[in-house]
C-alpha cells in the first residue's frame, strides 16, 4: 500500500512531524511504501474558489503549483496520515490551505471523485489538555469520510509534550503504522 504522511506544522522536527513520521516508520517496517510531505516546504496557494474543479468529475484543481501535485498524491494513496498543529482552535494555515483544496475532490453534485476505500489517520499537536478540540477533529473526520477515507483514529500530542521515541504516544503512532 502507499502511505502518504502530511504535516501542516511549520516547525522543524515538530510534534506533528514526529508523530506522522512514527506512523510512517511502522508502515515502512510493515512493508508499505511511504512518503512524507511538509506543507510548509512546498509552494501551495490557497483555493481561489474558481469552481473549475467542480464542473465535471474528471476535472482537477486548476492551480499549477506543488499543492496540486500533493492533491494528486492524496488521490493516489491508500492511506493518508494527516497531521496539523492546533492553531487558534483550528488547523494551521498550511493544513487549512491543503484541506480547502479538497474542495476539488467533489463534483457539482458534491459527489466525491475519490474511488475505492482509502483510510486516514488524524494526527494533531496542541498546547491544551486532551479532549479540548474533539469537535475540530470530528469535523475533519466527517470531511475525510465523505471522500471515501475511512477514519482509523486520532493521535494527539497534548500540553506541548514532545512525543519522544520511547514515549507511549510515539509507540501508539508506530504501532498504528505497523497495523496498516
Ligand atoms: C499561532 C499559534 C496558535 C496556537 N493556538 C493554539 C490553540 O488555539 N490551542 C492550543 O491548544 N495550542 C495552540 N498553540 C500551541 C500549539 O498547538 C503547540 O505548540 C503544538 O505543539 C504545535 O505543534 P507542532 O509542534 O507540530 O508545531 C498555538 C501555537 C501557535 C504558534
Amino acid at each position: 500500500m502507499k502511505v502518504l504522511g502530511i504535516s501542516g506544522s511549520p516547525r522543524k522536527n515538530s510534534n506533528t512531524d514526529i508523530l506522522v513520521k512514527a506512523v510512517l516508520r511502522g508502515a515502512g517496517e510493515a512493508g508499505h511504501d511511504t512518503e512524507f510531505i511538509k506543507l510548509n516546504d512546498i509552494d501551495m496557494q490557497a483555493c481561489q474558489a474558481c469552481d473549475y474543479c467542480r464542473e465535471s468529475s474528471e476535472r482537477r484543481c486548476k492551480l499549477e503549483d506543488e499543492g496540486s501535485s500533493v492533491l494528486d498524491r492524496t488521490m493516489d494513496c491508500d492511506v493518508l496520515v494527516f497531521g496539523s498543529p492546533v492553531y487558534m482552535a483550528g488547523l494551521s494555515a498550511q493544513a487549512k490551505a491543503y484541506i480547502d483544496r479538497w474542495y476539488s475532490f467533489k463534483d457539482s453534485n458534491r459527489i466525491t471523485k475519490i474511488k475505492g476505500n482509502k483510510k486516514v489517520i488524524g494526527v494533531y499537536a496542541q498546547g491544551a489538555k486532551d479532549g479540548t478540540y474533539h469537535r475540530l477533529f470530528e469535523t475533519n473526520e466527517r470531511l475525510f469520510n465523505s471522500n471515501n477515507f475511512e477514519y482509523l483514529g486520532t493521535l494527539v500530542s497534548t500540553e506541548y509534550r514532545v512525543p519522544e521515541e520511547g514515549s507511549d504516544l510515539f509507540e501508539k503512532a508506530y504501532q498504528a503504522g505497523i497495523a496498516l
